[in-house]
């Protein structure tokens, strides 16, 4: 393995499209709760609008020679963004100030993982963060069925809040203050 760690600008989120179609397909297999509801995400619906929605965006790949095997895609965004149609994420008169940070995608390729790769990618996004004082709410939100990741964030001190949708989707959160 010879891993690269490159900051992706916005305008080379293609780069992510083929790992962001495999990880909505990983949560599909993983999910027991409404699987179909995957169907209809790709990198052009979950993706594509959530980077044009965001103030900031921050995506990191990681190369091994010239094969993208991993990225992360956290942003900040407006709170009003988790209340839509598909659903009400949180109770938006829980959060304080104006924005949200949201640890949106996450996925490391099979081969990949239990090396520290996530846990690097991790701590970039929580490093970024910190350079917004005034975003105090952190959200990372996991489907059904993917206990691997629910573990993974709960070590890294996030703690489950609620469930959504009946259950589809757990809502971890975090808060600055200690
Ligand atoms: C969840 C996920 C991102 C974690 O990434 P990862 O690279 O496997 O995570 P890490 O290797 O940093 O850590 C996992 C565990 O591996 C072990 N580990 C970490 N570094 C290690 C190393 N150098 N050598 C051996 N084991 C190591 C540790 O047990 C670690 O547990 P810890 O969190 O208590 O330290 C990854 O499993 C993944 O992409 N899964 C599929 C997609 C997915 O579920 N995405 C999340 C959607 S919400």
């Amino acid at each position: 393995m010879n891993l690269n760690y490159e900051i992706l600008p916005e305008d080379k989120i293609e780069y992510c499209r083929d790992l962001c179609n495999e990880l909505m397909a990983f949560q599909k297999s993983k999910a027991y709760i409404k699987p179909e509801l995957f169907d209809s995400m790709n990198f052009e619906t979950r993706m594509i609008p959530s980077v044009k929605a965001a103030l900031h965006n921050y995506i990191v790949v990681v190369k091994d020679d010239e094969e993208i095997v991993a990225y992360v895609y956290s942003n900040i965004s407006p709170k009003e963004t988790y209340s839509i149609d598909f659903a009400t994420f949180f109770d938006l008169s829980t959060v304080n100030r104006k924005n949200v940070w949201c640890l949106s995608q996450f996925y490391i390729k099979d081969g990949y993982r239990q090396y520290g790769v996530g846990s690097k990618l991790f701590d970039m996004s929580m490093n970024w963060l910190s350079e917004f004082e005034d975003v105090e709410d952190y959200f990372i939100y996991v489907s059904n069925g993917n206990t691997n990741a629910l573990d993974f964030y709960k070590r890294k001190g996030f703690k489950v809040s609620h469930d959504i949708l009946d259950g589809f989707i757990t809502v971890l959160r975090k808060s600055a203050m200690k």
